[in-house]
């Protein structure tokens, strides 16, 4: 009888063993799912749904304010989806966009010849790749983002690496991402140790830690639709779509690496560096989240 539950079950384990074989983004469905469904649950109907979701709103402040039912494809705009203010605000500003003169400068970059007569386009035939990153390189094993990717183009043809976060390298990434615009996010899981770094990506999501023994679900997945300070806070789902960013609180366009590495500094951890593995992995989960949604890069944000 042991015998025959042994063998059941190690027939079991082999099954879903050859199953994972080629399926390597398993786990990382169900949480893209369950956290799309926990957005569009908590975003269906605030002032019905306010005892579960947002208990400590006044509920004038409910009514006034809050955008609702939100669908999938609003969560790209972030806390402008759901909060009337922060929307009228964005519409107002983005009249005159200010993103627009650094993107204009990133599409002169990405057209100007280096030192050895080649450009960007040598590396980069089609410029509308933003939904493939961050990508897991099978061959280096490691996550690589856009960022990342300029520099070794740049590298590759003698040029000196840009400085990660800001200027020209947020500039070639606006272009990038003004290129992708309407494409849906589409990273990939190729393997088991791409599989590994999802993990470590979301553990540095949800690991409590720091001075304030913070994570980031309780600003962006619980914390999603309420204010803190003077912020309303931005669902996960959604932020990634629309990176860089003009954002007027740095007077310029920024990266997702550096807003990823200035968030992780908020929980009242060190805040690691920009490209570190950590920041990349990082980057590969909350991207992962956003799969299916649509490009709307460059834009604006407080
Ligand atoms: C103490 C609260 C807090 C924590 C914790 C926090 N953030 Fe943030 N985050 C903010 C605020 C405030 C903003 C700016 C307003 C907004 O968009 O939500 C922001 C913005 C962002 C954005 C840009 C959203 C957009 O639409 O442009 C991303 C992406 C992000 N955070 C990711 C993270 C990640 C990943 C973590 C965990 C390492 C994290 N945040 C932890 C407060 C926080």
């Amino acid at each position: 009888m042991l015998g025959k539950i042994i063998k059941a079950s190690t027939i079991v384990l082999i099954l879903s063993g050859v199953l994972y074989a080629g399926n390597f983004n398993k786990q990382a469905e169900i949480d893209r799912l369950a956290m799309q469904k926990y957005f569009l649950k908590k975003f269906e109907d605030p002032i019905k749904n306010q005892n579960e979701y947002f208990p400590y709103v006044e509920e004038a402040e409910l009514k006034k304010n809050y955008i609702f039912p939100l669908k999938l494809e609003d969560f790209v705009n972030g806390t402008a989806a759901w909060y009337k203010p922060t929307r009228d605000q964005m519409e107002e500003i983005n009249e005159f966009a200010p993103y627009e003169i650094p993107l204009d400068e990133g599409r002169e970059l990405w057209v100007k010849a280096f030192a050895n007569g080649k450009t960007y386009s040598s590396c980069f035939p089609d410029a509308a790749i933003k939904q493939n990153f961050p990508y897991y390189d099978t061959k280096r094993d490691e996550v690589v983002t856009i960022g990342q990717a300029i520099n070794e183009c740049r590298v590759g043809n003698g040029e000196k690496a840009l400085k990660y976060g800001k200027g020209d390298i947020a500039k070639l990434a606006a272009y990038v991402a003004f290129e992708s615009r309407g494409k849906a996010i589409n990273v990939q899981i190729p393997n088991a140790k791409a599989a590994m770094a999802y993990e470590a990506g979301k553990k540095m999501f949800y690991k409590q830690r720091g001075y304030f023994y913070m994570n980031c679900t309780e600003c962006h997945v619980q914390g999603a639709g309420k204010k803190i300070r003077q912020e309303a806070l931005s669902p996960i789902l959604g932020s990634v779509s629309h990176f860089p960013v003009y954002r007027i609180k740095w007077g310029g366009l920024g990266t997702l690496q550096r807003r990823l590495v200035a968030c992780v500094r908020d929980t009242g951890s060190e805040k690691p560096k920009m490209q570190s593995k950590s920041a990349k992995e990082l980057e590969y989960f909350v991207t992962y989240m956003s799969n299916g949604l649509i490009l709307n890069g460059p834009d604006t944000r407080k």
